[in-house]
């Protein structure tokens, strides 16, 4: 009578898994070759689901979809066992030149000062790594460095260190100081708190240069650069020297209100740097003893701005006492309050730059296996 049970097979869960479908990439997982080590034990099937960044916001729909076409499917299943991990693919460089070992260099822009892009790269950067990736923080504002204060490294000095290169000759390398997960390099390193930078901008270039090329990085998923504000030398030689992933333009409501993001916007594009989406900050201010929000410049207009522009838009982040005395006391609040609303927007929107990286290096995975 045993013959007649159906039982799984390899090719029958494997058919079922052939109906789920990506919702970003629009193919079935199976083609997209994200279904590793399927193992079946009579009625126990266990596979794994590789994504494409660990900070994926589909993770759980994924792993239901998957649930249910095996579920719905193949015959003779008592037992269903989905681990899913994930592996950041990279693009093929379109010109300059790449860091070894890095996947994804990601510059954070804004038109204009003050609206929080420092602050909005610390916590995206450390929300990122919490989700298990590997994750820099590259301090480009060279004039005024914040990434130490952020990240609780006001003290700190870098560390120089000779490595040997692959044609034999050594080097000498800047070992970036790490903290919270997240490996950073500014220079306010370099320079003792409270003292001017008093350089001109082909110098300013070739420090941003020099923390491209002569930094130890290791493997990361994604580096990202806190720039200065506007479209400067700094922008203009950092998009020349390095293939970017893409850019995250941060506003807020009065920015987006004065148009000036959307220049940025403009720069990043005549550079064909993809946009990787519009980060709203300062959104709106919540009353810490009621809990009322008070959207005090109107409500949605980062959101409008990015449909109108077709730019993807990865959230909005309230103005919070929190996050300023987390930036102030160098413990990002997603260290301070991990479980707390604020981390919360700024989980949410590092996922939806994880998922827009994804979509920008789908697009290009073409070329890199040509
Ligand atoms: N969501 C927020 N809620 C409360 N305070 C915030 C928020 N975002 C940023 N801040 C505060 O606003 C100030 C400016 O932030 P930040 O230095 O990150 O801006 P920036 O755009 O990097 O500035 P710059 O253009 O000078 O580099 C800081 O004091 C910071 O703590
Ligand atoms: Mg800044």
């Amino acid at each position: 009578m045993n013959e007649l049970i159906a039982l799984p097979t390899e090719a029958s869960v494997t058919d079922a898994l052939r109906t789920v479908q990506d919702p970003d990439l629009h193919r079935d997982l199976v083609s997209l070759g994200m279904i590793k080590n399927i193992k079946i034990c009579e009625g126990n099937i266990a596979f794994q689901v590789e994504l494409t960044t660990p900070a994926c916001p589909l993770k759980a729909k994924i792993e239901a979809d998957c649930r249910e076409a095996i579920g719905t499917l193949v015959a003779g299943v008592t037992n269903v066992k989905i681990e899913m991990t994930s592996r950041v693919p990279t693009k093929r460089p379109m010109g300059g030149k790449i860091i070894p070992g890095v996947k994804h260099v990601i510059a954070i822009a804004s038109g204009k000062g003050g609206v929080g892009k420092s602050t909005v790269s610390a916590n995206l950067a450390v929300a990122l790594a919490q989700a298990g990736a590997k994750v820099g923080l590259m301090d480009a504002d060279v004039y005024g460095p914040t990434i130490p204060m952020l990240m609780g490294l006001e003290d700190e000095e870098l560390q120089q260190i000779v490595v040997r290169l692959p044609d034999g000759n050594k080097a000498q390398r800047i070992v970036p100081l790490e903290r919270h997960g997240v490996a950073t390099v500014s220079m306010g390193y370099m320079i003792p708190a409270g003292q001017p930078v008093v350089w001109r901008g082909p110098m300013l270039s070739k420090v941003v240069n020099q923390f491209l090329s002569d930094v130890e990085w290791g493997e990361l998923d994604y580096l990202l650069v806190d720039l200065p504000p506007g479209t400067g030398d700094v922008t203009m030689s950092l998009s020349e020297a390095i293939p970017l992933s893409g850019a995250v333009i941060v506003t807020t409501p009065q920015d987006v209100a004065a148009s000036i993001a959307v220049k940025s916007l403009r720069a990043f594009q005549k550079l064909n740097v993809p946009i990787l989406g519009v980060v709203e900050n300062m959104a709106y201010f919540v009353a810490p003893d009621t809990g009322k929000a008070y959207y005090i410049f109107g409500h949605g207009g980062g959101q409008t701005t990015a449909e109108e522009l077709k730019v993807p838009f990865l959230g909005e982040i309230p103005l919070s006492i929190a996050v300023r005395q987390g930036s102030d006391e160098g413990e990002p609040v997603l260290v301070s309050d991990p479980d707390g609303e604020l981390s919360r927007y700024f989980r949410e929107a590092a996922s939806q730059l994880a998922r827009q990286i994804s979509i920008q290096a789908r697009k290009f995975q073409p070329l890199s296996m040509s």
